[in-house]
């Protein structure tokens, strides 16, 4: 099937690499006017081969960027929140800095571009909101990943919150649950390790499907929370972790 998301503007912070790039590419495949966005311009080189002719650098820490862009794009048919970052340590080694950062990133972030873009989309009549939340710290106690976990977890209860809210006024919000994505923020991460093989090791045997999640099978299901095969769908958590929940 093509053409899914014909006729809708989506716009999709993070997109510079990993989920938020393949997402991108798959929305303006399924057919939508995408506005690809990151806080690293450069990365977002390329996308324009893909169909996509809105890059901007928008960093979702920036409250004055974020309103800025709701005001120049307006009405939105999909927001898909993907930007995030992500810190190691247990609470004991979490300081304020790296806890703010995690917060204001994947969480405060989320809540700034919701609260930015949602009045346009109301006023429109509707539209569909996708949270990039995380198995890890919502479903799965997360290792040594303490302020991302709070933050995905709170990602979870803002997406919950705005689906309930927002129910009656054609307003969707879903969150998806990945697994361990291969993307950047894992390869840097092993390629960072004190012994790489047994990090990539231990990435793959978390989940049962003995491999890592693609970026592109993330974006499949975002292209579903986006579209209208998904009308009837809000405040759902999709996990896709290949088994590591189950
Ligand atoms: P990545 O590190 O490959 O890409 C993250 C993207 O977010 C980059 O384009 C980066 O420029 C952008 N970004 C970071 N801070 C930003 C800011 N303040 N404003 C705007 N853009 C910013 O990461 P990946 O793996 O693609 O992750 C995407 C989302 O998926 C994140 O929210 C992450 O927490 C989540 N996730 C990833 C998993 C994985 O295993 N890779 C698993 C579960 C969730």
């Amino acid at each position: 099937m093509t053409g899914r998301l014909a006729g809708k503007t989506a716009l999709v912070t993070g997109a510079a690499k990993g989920i938020g790039r393949a997402t991108a590419i798959a929305f303006a495949r399924e057919g939508a006017r995408v506005i690809a966005t990151s806080r690293d311009i450069d990365g977002l080189a390329g996308l324009e081969d893909e169909g996509i002719a809105h890059l901007g650098a928008l960093d979702v820490g920036d409250g004055e960027a974020v309103s800025a862009a709701a005001r120049t794009h307006g009405a939105l048919d999909i927001l898909f929140n993907c930007a995030g970052i992500a810190r190691a340590g247990t609470i004991l080694e979490c300081g304020r800095d790296d806890w703010e950062q995690v917060i204001d990133t994947n969480l405060t972030g989320i809540y700034r571009m919701v609260r930015a873009f949602l009045p346009a989309m109301l006023e429109a009549g509707g539209g569909s909101i996708i949270n990039v939340a995380s198995v890890l710290g919502s479903i799965a106690a997360g290792g040594e990943r303490f302020a991302y976990s709070v933050s995905k977890a709170g990602v979870i209860g803002l997406t919950k919150s705005v689906a309930h809210d927002f129910a009656t006024r054609a307003i969707r919000c879903n969150a998806i649950c990945p697994g361990t994505i291969e993307t950047p923020m894992v390869t840097d991460r092993i390629a960072a390790a004190e012994d790489p093989d047994a990090m990539r090791a231990m990435y793959v045997a978390r989940q049962p499907m003995g491999r890592m999640g693609r970026p592109d099978e993330v974006a499949a299901a975002a292209v579903y929370l986006a579209g209208d095969e998904s009308a009837f769908t809000t405040g759902t958590v999709m996990i896709m972790d290949g088994g590591w929940t189950n």
